[in-house]
């Protein structure tokens, strides 16, 4: 009796080299954990396929995106104060991204027209930088930046308090950037995006907000948005299983009132809370590694 082997699969054998281009064989690298990946699945979990888990190689040439992104993002910091526009953010962005020799994502990506997003106040996310919107005291701000370095991907956004902020704005501002830490900490191989989810939604509505539930993060690196997409709404022990080799963003949306938003049909990209009051947001870049997580962009 014969049989076929399928054209269509590589049949590793023992001294094959890892898929992960590690260097090591197969047999001494990924099998153990396409065994775990496989126990899992049969068992109904969501396992991140390979295409997601990044090679040695992605994860430098990521890094090296992300360098920019963090770089990008201090030059802000330097720079933003009361009186700019948000268009002068824009400007900021875009120069400094191309001066280090990147790209800003964010540029046509599906039709968006700025290098950067700004939200202020009651815009949750991606709002569009404007001449006419002046940066005032007492307001808080997003700056949202994405890079794109030789084909690899980095994102991250951090928040900005112009002049005197109120108690009430300032302490959303912090209770959005601690709740990524707090995230954080259930960040490690064989925990579950679910895990991290709860986390960060018990200890956002603990202080008495809210986390937006239609929007999240995103899985990035060979590609802006890439698989899985990541919700702070979820439940403990659900949702896609960590793996080494993952790399995706946390940034939770935290409203101060009520969770429910809107997009505005004008622009067809700025997103508003319902209630008018102020949302938060803090996003950072993380790989999931051997024994925890490496934070990539902040
Ligand atoms: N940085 C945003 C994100 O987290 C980018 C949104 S797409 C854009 O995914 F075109 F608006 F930039
Ligand atoms: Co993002």
């Amino acid at each position: 009796m014969g049989f076929k082997v399928n054209p269509n699969i590589k049949v590793v054998t023992r001294n094959d080299l890892c898929f992960c281009g590690s260097g090591k064989i197969y047999n001494e690298c990924h099998k153990h954990i396409d065994k775990r990946l496989l126990e899992y699945r049969r068992r109904g979990y969501l396992v991140p396929g390979r295409k997601i888990l990044k090679s040695k190689t992605d994860i430098e040439g990521i890094k090296e995106s992300a360098k920019i992104n963090i770089s990008v993002l201090d030059y802000v910091a330097d720079n933003i104060r009361e009186g700019m526009s948000t268009e002068d953010i824009n400007r900021l962005v875009h120069e400094k991204t191309l001066e280090m020799g990147g790209i800003p994502a964010p540029l046509n990506y599906e039709g968006f027209p700025k290098s950067v997003c700004t939200s202020v106040n009651a815009q949750v996310c991606h709002g569009i930088p404007s001449k006419t919107c002046i940066l005032k005291e007492g307001d808080i701000i997003n700056v949202d930046c994405s890079t794109i370095y030789n084909g690899y991907f980095s994102d991250s956004s951090r928040m900005f308090c112009i002049g005197n902020v109120s108690d009430e704005n300032r302490r959303l501002v912090e209770v959005a950037k601690k709740a990524v830490y707090v995230g954080l900490e259930q960040v490690k191989p064989w925990n579950f995006l679910g895990d991290m989810g709860q986390a960060i939604n018990d200890f956002v509505k603990s202080n008495g907000y809210s986390v937006v539930e239609e929007i999240g993060g995103h899985g990035i690196g060979l590609a802006f948005h890439e698989e899985p997409f990541v919700s702070y709404v979820t439940k403990k022990g659900t949702d896609m299983l960590m793996v080494p080799g993952m790399i995706f963003t946390i940034e939770p949306m935290v409203n101060m009132g009520r969770a429910n938003v809107f997009m505005d049909d004008n622009n067809g990209w700025t997103v508003y809370t319902e209630d008018k009051l102020p949302s938060a947001q803090w996003e950072l870049q993380v790989l999931v590694t051997e024994d925890g997580h490496e934070i990539i962009s902040y």
